[in-house]
């Protein structure tokens, strides 16, 4: 048995589409989900997606509520803080597609939940 490829995608970006139903603040709340979609759909748009590409993928919460919106991309493990679909299309052009991290997105260091 042949161990499995560690890079397997060359980029995996997983957004938090968390929704708190007690009113806590949460990334569903500044429209997530619509991230998520748009993300996926510029990704598979622009001929990334599979193997040896970029997958995208939904999160639970990912614990750094404070940031959020939130997405992380690995293997790199670059945290992002976006508003709108002009930053996941900057995200998906610059980061995913070519392997240059968007700095103006990143999310503060220090912000967890
Ligand atoms: S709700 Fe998104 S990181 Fe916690």
């Amino acid at each position: 048995m042949t161990a499995p490829d560690p890079s397997y995608y060359q980029h995996h970006i997983f957004f938090c589409l968390n929704k708190r139903e007690n009113g806590d603040s949460c990334c569903a709340d500044h429209d997530a989900q619509e991230a998520f979609d748009y993300c996926k759909s510029e990704v598979k748009k622009q001929g990334l997606s599979g193997a040896g590409k970029v997958r995208v993928n939904k999160a639970g919460c990912l614990d750094r509520c404070a940031g959020g919106p939130v997405a992380v991309v690995y293997p790199e493990a670059v945290w992002y803080s976006y508003v709108d679909k002009a930053d996941i299309k900057e995200i998906v052009e610059s980061h995913l597609a070519n392997g240059v991290v968007v700095e103006r997105l990143l999310t503060p260091p220090h912000l967890g939940r």
